[in-house]
């Protein structure tokens, strides 16, 4: 059982393989935080955790409920804040009710703890196979206002994860407006934590942030209509002696793609409050009565072995219970994209030369990125309007489609379709199709605005010309791309009051439009893309297979753009390209060689011309391929330990390990300022003990690998090597 309810204490405890989760109830009323970390198989005494150090003080007021134990919940570690009354810090749930108050008191009315996971509402979630995971539904009752807040943990005992998700429901008789409702809120009984976020921009997303907590709140969020370049949802209260190997950490990730905010917040206690939703700056939600509104999920991951098992967690849940579909245990292809190589200046023998060229190479998918459609020539026009631009393809998408099939590698499109070009065929049919303010200005980014997807005819316009495009056949996979920010939010289908929730339903109206086309299209893989990294999320991996990582193609920029998104993301998910020199980004230079292994660290690709490269280009490219074709299996799939930092210094090791940790890719890359004639004995991670391993004919046991490290060479700036390992 990994979800136990311990009736005479009235004790909850969530258990999964490394971590215990602990709560009771008090009085029938408040449900008090009592423990989260490390697991705990006795827990008698636990409960003494809680000293009632929170007795009432100067200026903290008593809850009415406990005035004869004379206690506040102002004081107290509490499961789930909901504001209103005596806790003044920071809530996560916050609503307003039909006579103008904003009070909140929730009361247990019951719970029920079962085997496996429910989906939730419109929204992507971590899924359940078979018994790996029970859940618990506490549901909390507000008799005076009718709200009842349902509570929900799901255990996953074997993969060493804790999911939660809250649904309000409002079963009376007046509306109910929700302001803030967070997915999760953990109170932590210290604060001597560093707080760990990913911040970025395009061209230089997941940078990776650690800074100590501070008395008050550290707040990251999104207002942008997508999770963003600027900040993932995700962070990591981590101890002051946590490295990558050791120390504890405490990760929480959302499964979401639109506005969020997360945080944490230190009382005058030194208590920390860490927490996560959807952003609830401008936020509202309108609840009528029998109404009922789910948050997204949230994932929470307890490390004891510091952010590397930390992230091999979130690797493992979310490439085996979020992906989905034929793709989500299969090799990806190698690709091809005519981006770098082309921008919008392509013809049809353009691309067929491409795909003649790949297939020489070995390549085994070519991705037709964007201005095949409408008149686009450039990025002023056309989107919205998803058929043939034939001046550039004469006889169609579907006829290129089955040439470069013929030719032997698969063909893949690029789609924009949550955007609308104001000159375009749509916009002058459907001028109100776009997020706009009747009375205002509307803001363009690269020209184009954002298509309604609150709005179930625009969700079914997109649905129906992508599907159009795609029943041609010969389409095996498209590259789903968002290329701005939500400006003058406002839907022209909602009313004033609902206008504050454009922003949520928008994310509901694509996660509808996703589900519809990957279910009609259930052998197509799909990648995401938001100039470069802009929407990377956990949400969107419930839908696409690979995202693009960054329009950054510079191999050296890359390791760190690839180190930090591997905090969250597996590395079969992070498309990775060898693009042209110089770097159309940095106007860098960097040897092929390690173009093309910085890109095997993760979903591996091309994007330059290949049609213009020299005949030793064409050789060494090649061998890059055939040596992917042989290792990708264990980067796909295997276990990552990023042995050392491209923020730390001046090289950068990864290493990958098989899941039978029979073998072992050891990725070594010297960047800017490498030290000459200082070689470097690395410490291999993960193998498997009492063995041996052969590398470059050496036979080494695991012990001495582990021990004294593995003797790399010395290297020039900017240089890459990988070491091949095989177990005796
Ligand atoms: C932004 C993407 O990140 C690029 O890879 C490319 O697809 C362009 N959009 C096309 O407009």
């Amino acid at each position: 059982m990994s979800i136990e309810y311990i009736s005479d204490k009235e004790l909850f405890h969530i258990k999964t393989k490394n971590s215990s989760y602990i709560f009771r109830l008090r009085k029938g009323y408040e449900l008090e935080h009592l423990y989260y970390g490390e697991r705990i198989n006795d827990t008698r005494g636990i409960e003494f955790l809680s000293d009632d150090n929170f007795l009432g003080a100067t200026l903290h007021a008593i809850d009415s409920e406990f005035t004869e134990e004379k206690l506040s919940t102002d004081r107290m570690l509490r499961e789930y804040p909901f504001y209103g009354s005596v806790d003044l810090r920071c809530p996560a749930f916050h609503a307003e009710y039909r006579d103008g108050s904003r009070v909140t008191k929730m009361k247990y009315l019951g719970h029920k703890i079962f085997s496996g996971k429910p989906e939730l509402d419109g929204l992507p979630s971590v899924y359940a196979k078979s018994d790996e995971a029970q859940t618990l539904e506490i549901t909390m009752a507000d008799s005076f206002t009718g709200l009842n807040l349902i509570y929900r943990y799901s255990a996953f005992e074997e993969l060493d994860v804790i999911t939660r998700s809250v649904t309000a429901v409002n079963t009376g008789n007046s509306e109910i407006t929700l302001d803030k409702i967070m997915s999760c809120s953990v109170d932590f009984d210290n604060s001597d934590f560093d707080f760990v976020h990913l911040h970025g921009e395009a061209w230089r997303e997941c940078e990776i942030e650690r800074k100590p907590l501070v008395n008050g709140e550290v707040r990251i969020s999104s207002a942008r209509g997508a999770s963003s370049h600027l900040h993932s949802p995700f962070f990591a209260l981590a101890n002051k002696n946590t490295t990558e190997f050791e120390g504890e950490v405490f990760a929480f990730s959302l499964v979401y793609s639109g506005n969020f905010e997360l945080g944490a917040e230190v009382d005058s206690l030194k208590n920390t409050r860490a927490y996560m939703g959807i952003n609830s700056f401008d936020f509202k939600w309108l609840l009528e009565s029998g109404q009922s509104f789910t948050t997204p999920e949230a994932v929470m991951v307890h490390s004891s072995n510091g952010f590397g098992e930390m992230s091999r967690t979130f690797h493992n849940l979310y490439r085996n219970n979020l992906a989905r579909g034929k793709y989500q245990n299969a090799v990806r292809p190698i690709l091809i994209n005519n981006w770098e190589a082309t921008y919008f200046d392509f013809n049809e023998e353009k691309i067929l030369n491409l795909a003649s060229k790949a297939k020489e190479l070995g390549i085994e998918l070519l991705v037709l990125d964007d201005g095949w459609f409408g008149k686009r020539n450039d990025d002023t026009l056309s989107l919205g309007d998803w058929y043939t631009n034939t001046d550039k393809l004469p006889e169609g998408i579907a006829s290129l489609a089955k040439k470069v099939t013929e030719i032997g590698i698969k063909f893949g499109l690029w789609f924009e379709p949550e955007m609308v070009s104001p000159n375009s065929e749509l916009y002058r049919k459907h001028p109100d199709w776009c997020i706009h303010i009747e009375v205002r200005e509307k803001s363009l980014g690269r020209n184009q605005l954002v298509l309604d997807l609150s709005r179930k005819e625009v969700c079914d316009y997109i649905v129906s010309s992508v599907s159009d495009i795609l029943s041609c056949g010969n389409i095996s996979y498209i590259k789903w791309d968002m290329n701005r920010n939500f400006t003058e939010i406002g839907s022209s289908a909602l009313p004033p009051k609902r206008q504050s929730e454009v922003a949520h339903r928008y994310i509901l109206g694509l996660y509808n439009v996703l589900e519809r086309i990957k279910t009609a299209f259930p052998d197509v893989l799909m990648e995401g893309c938001a100039s470069g990294g802009g929407r990377f999320d956990a949400g969107m991996m419930y839908y696409f297979n690979q995202f693009w990582t960054s329009d950054n193609t510079d191999a050296i920029d890359r390791l760190k753009i690839q180190y930090g998104t591997s905090m969250v993301m597996p590395s079969m998910f992070m498309g990775a390209h060898v693009s042209a020199v110089p770097n159309h980004q940095t106007g860098r230079t960097i040897p092929l060689e390690t173009r093309g292994l910085c890109a095997m660290c993760g979903q591996f690709g091309y994007e330059l011309d290949i049609t213009q490269i020299s005949d030793d280009e064409a050789d060494e490219i090649k061998n890059q391929i055939e040596l992917y074709k042989n290792i990708r299996e264990v980067i796909q799939f295997g276990d990552l330990y990023r042995l050392k930092s491209p923020f730390d210094g001046e090289k950068t090791f990864f290493e990958f390990v098989s899941k039978d940790k029979a073998r072992v890719c050891l990725f070594y890359f010297t960047h800017s300022c490498a030290v000459q004639c200082n070689t470097e004995k690395i410490k291999l991670k993960g193998l498997k003990p009492d063995s041996a391993y052969k590398c470059n004919k050496q036979i080494y046991s695991a012990e001495f690998l582990e021990r004294f490290g593995f003797d790399t060479e010395n290297l020039q700036d900017n240089s890459g090597k990988v070491y091949l390992f095989e177990i005796q």
